[in-house]
C-alpha cells in the first residue's frame, strides 16, 4: 500500500464541485494528453511492472549508444540484465543502485506516463478546464521514476588483453514539472525535451520543476532537485537563472520511489510560514501587491513527509495572477510536463488532485 493513498482518499471525499481529482489514471475523463503521454491500463501495467525486470524495453528495442572513447558502450536490455543485478563496480555521477531494486508497484492501477522510459521523449497533461488559480488552490500528486538509463561499458585491461570487467552506470533524465499556466495553445502547449522537461518555452508560466538530472551549467549543484521557475509573461525557460525565483531545495527524486507532492498557492502570505520563506531577486518583481482582490500571496511547495508536517521545501512569496498577467477571472490551467534527453526513464503520474479554494475545502 503506498503511504499516501490514505491521503489521497481523504482528499476526494473532501472535494467540491469546480475541483478534480484522478485517484488512479484508470479513467481519465477531462484530461488533455499531448506529445509522448499516455496512460496506461492495468493490464498492460501487469505487463511491464516496475520491478526489477523492467529496463525500459524489450529486448533489442533500444537504440545502440554511440562509444564516445575506445572502451564498447551499449544499453542493457532485459535480456542481457537477467541474473546480474550485482554485476562488478558501478560508476558514474548519480548514478541509482537503488534503482535497481525499486519495489514493483503495491497495487494495479493506471498511471499517467508523462514519458516512456526512451531517449528524446516528451510530455504533457492538463486538466481540460481553467482553474481559479488566482483565489488560492492546493495541487496533490504522486509520481515515481522508473526504468532509467543503464549504460555499461566493458573495459579491456590494455596490458593483459583478456582482462575485461565491466562497469554499469544508472543514471535516467530528465525529470518532470507542475505547470500553472496561460499559455496561448491552452491544453496543447508542450515544451521542450530534455532539460526543457516539457515545459520550456511556454508563456505565463509558474514552473515547479522536480529536476531528477544535473545538467550543468543550468543547474547549480549536482543533485535532484526542486525548484520554481517563472518568466511571467515571457516564455519560461529551463536554464536561465533569471528564471529562477528562489534557491533549489535538494531532494532525492529519482530513486524509483513513489513521491508525494503538494503545490499550493495563498492569495495571502499565511503567517505561519514566516520562517520559511525564500526568493531570489529575480522573485522580487513579481512579489507585488496587485490591489482589493489580487494582494501578495504565497507559493509553497511539500514534499513526501513535509506535506504530513507542514513543512514546505520552497515557500516564496509572489502575486500569481500579477506575475503571470492573468486575465480578469483569475484563471489559467494546471498541468504536469515532462522530457527526457540522451538519458531517459519513465516518467509516471499515479495520482492527482487539485483542489480549488483551499481555505474553505481544505485538504489535510
Ligand atoms: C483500476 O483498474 C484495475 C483493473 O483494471 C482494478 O484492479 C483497480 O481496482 C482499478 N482501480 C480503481 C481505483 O478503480
Ligand atoms: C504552440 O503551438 C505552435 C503551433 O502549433 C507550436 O509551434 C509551438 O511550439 C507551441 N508552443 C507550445 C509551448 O506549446
Ligand atoms: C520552516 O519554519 C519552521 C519554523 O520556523 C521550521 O521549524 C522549519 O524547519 C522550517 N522548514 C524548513 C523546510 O525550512
Amino acid at each position: 500500500m503506498r503511504p499516501w493513498a490514505p491521503l489521497l482518499l481523504v482528499a476526494r471525499g473532501a472535494l467540491v464541485g469546480g475541483d478534480f481529482v484522478f485517484v488512479d489514471f484508470n479513467e481519465t475523463q477531462g484530461l488533455r494528453l499531448n506529445g509522448d503521454a499516455e496512460t496506461s491500463a492495468c493490464a498492460a501495467e501487469a505487463g511491464r511492472a516496475h520491478g526489477p525486470d523492467e529496463r525500459g524495453a524489450a529486448p533489442g528495442a533500444l537504440p545502440a549508444v554511440q562509444a564516445t572513447t575506445s572502451e564498447t558502450k551499449r544499453v542493457e536490455t532485459a535480456d542481457t540484465l537477467r541474473g546480474r543485478a550485482d554485476d562488478a563496480p558501478r560508476a558514474g555521477l548519480l548514478h541509482r543502485d537503488a534503482y535497481a531494486y525499486a519495489p514493483a508497484p503495491a497495487r494495479c492501477a493506471g498511471r499517467l506516463r508523462l514519458t516512456p522510459p526512451r531517449p528524446h521523449a516528451r510530455g504533457s497533461a492538463w486538466h481540460h478546464l481553467r482553474r481559479p488559480v488566482a483565489r488560492g488552490f492546493e495541487a496533490t500528486f504522486t509520481f515515481q521514476l522508473a526504468a532509467p538509463t543503464r549504460r555499461c561499458a566493458v573495459h579491456r585491461d590494455l596490458d593483459f588483453s583478456l582482462a575485461l570487467y565491466e562497469r554499469c552506470a544508472v543514471r535516467g533524465g530528465d525529470g518532470l514539472a507542475f505547470v500553472v499556466a496561460d499559455d496561448p495553445n491552452g491544453t496543447a502547449a508542450l515544451g521542450a525535451a530534455g532539460g526543457g522537461l516539457g515545459y520550456a518555452g511556454l508563456r505565463r508560466a509558474l514552473v515547479v520543476e522536480l529536476d531528477a538530472d544535473y545538467s550543468p551549467p543550468a543547474d547549480g549543484f549536482a543533485a535532484d532537485h526542486v525548484e520554481l521557475r517563472s518568466a511571467g509573461a515571457g516564455a519560461v525557460d529551463a536554464a536561465a537563472p533569471a528564471h529562477r525565483l528562489a534557491p533549489p531545495a535538494a531532494w532525492d527524486l529519482a530513486d524509483g520511489r513513489e513521491h508525494l507532492v503538494r503545490v499550493a498557492y495563498a492569495p495571502s502570505v499565511p503567517a505561519r510560514y514566516a520562517g520559511n520563506l525564500s526568493a531570489y531577486p529575480a522573485a522580487a518583481r513579481y512579489a507585488v501587491d496587485g490591489g482589493e482582490a489580487r494582494r501578495l500571496g504565497l507559493v509553497t511547495v511539500f514534499l513526501d513527509d513535509g506535506v504530513a508536517a507542514d513543512r514546505p521545501a520552497l515557500a516564496v512569496p509572489l502575486n500569481l495572477p500579477e506575475a503571470l498577467g492573468l486575465p480578469g477571472d483569475g484563471t489559467a490551467h494546471v498541468g504536469l510536463t515532462a522530457a527526457t534527453g540522451e538519458r531517459w526513464q519513465a516518467h509516471d503520474v499515479t495520482s492527482w488532485a487539485v483542489c480549488d479554494r483551499p481555505g474553505r475545502d481544505a485538504v489535510p
